[in-house]
């Protein structure tokens, strides 16, 4: 309760928002709570009212300020192609302003597929140069946090452990937390039971699909994918993607847009 607030720079480069759409909807811990009583989310280009150079300033007084003792939060990947133009940011090069804020950061989180691997951005023929964070920064502690966009819980669970330990979650080879990411969707899958008995749904619309069975012949990528969707759920525990009839497309791993195909028909 007497911590001091951790102060957080959230940038935004190549990305669609999605990721910060996610974590919005955070329900355990809500959102509302890590924003006002955990981080102070002191930049973030998205959510701010302020905007361009005087936002910009902020970023530089954060920085200066609170040295080696802030959070980098990065939503999307830079752009390395002739000098970096296709992302810019008040001016500058977005890889610039990565590298900048990155410096005297105490941590950097890589939100999502696209800070964690590339994602969309840097499928073939990757025309911006996009890479993922921890192609651009070194020397600094990096965690990986992909899914497309990651599950909400799994963004302000990794927030909660950094801001009360002060240290990174435990990692796995690809720098995801193991805590999130450390079983398959296939390990958990309620639809286990239809795999390891042979029944697959062979197309969207037959008898098969209507009773819920394994979606592994439709291209279900659960048996090669580490991510809690299949045990954390979303929105509440809503849903996931094979809840929904659509099987796992391998979102939290590296590759996954260039390692399709989506569908096997
Ligand atoms: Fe959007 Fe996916 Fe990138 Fe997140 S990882 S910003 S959801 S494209
Ligand atoms: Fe595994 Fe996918 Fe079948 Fe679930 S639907 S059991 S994750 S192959
Ligand atoms: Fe992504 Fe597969 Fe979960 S597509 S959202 S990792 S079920």
């Amino acid at each position: 309760e007497t911590k001091p607030r951790t102060p957080v720079i959230w940038l935004h480069g190549q990305e669609c928002t999605c990721c910060s759409e996610s974590f919005i909807r955070s329900s355990h811990p809500i959102a509302a709570d890590v924003v006002l009583n955990m981080i102070s989310l002191d930049y973030d280009d998205t959510l701010s009212a302020a905007a361009g150079h005087q936002l910009e300033a902020v970023r530089k007084q954060i920085m200066k300020e609170y040295k080696g003792k802030y959070i980098l939060a990065v939503e999307g990947n830079a752009s390395l192609k002739d000098g970096g133009v296709y992302c810019m940011v008040g001016g500058e090069a977005f890889v610039d302003v990565l590298r900048e804020t990155a410096e005297d950061a105490m941590a950097v989180i890589a939100w999502g597929s696209c800070a964690s691997f590339g994602c969309v951005q840097n499928a073939y023929p990757n025309p911006s140069g996009a890479a993922p964070v921890s192609e651009v920064i070194s020397g600094k502690p990096i965690v990986n946090v992909p899914g497309c966009p990651p599950i909400a819980e799994v963004m302000t669970g990794v927030i909660t452990h950094v801001h009360t330990f002060g240290t990174l979650p435990e990692l796995d080879r690809f720098m995801r937390p193991k805590a999130f990411y450390g079983t398959r969707i296939h390990d958990k899958c309620y639809r286990r039971p239809f795999f390891d008995a042979g029944m697959f749904v062979e197309s969207f619309d037959d008898e098969a699909a209507a009773k819920g069975w394994c979606l592994y012949k439709m291209g279900c990528k659960g048996p090669t994918t580490y991510n809690s969707c299949s045990k954390i759920e979303w929105n509440e525990k809503t849903s996931f993607p094979i809840g929904s009839g659509h099987p796992c497309i391998g979102c939290s791993e590296p590759n996954f847009w260039d390692n399709g195909p989506f569908y096997t028909r």
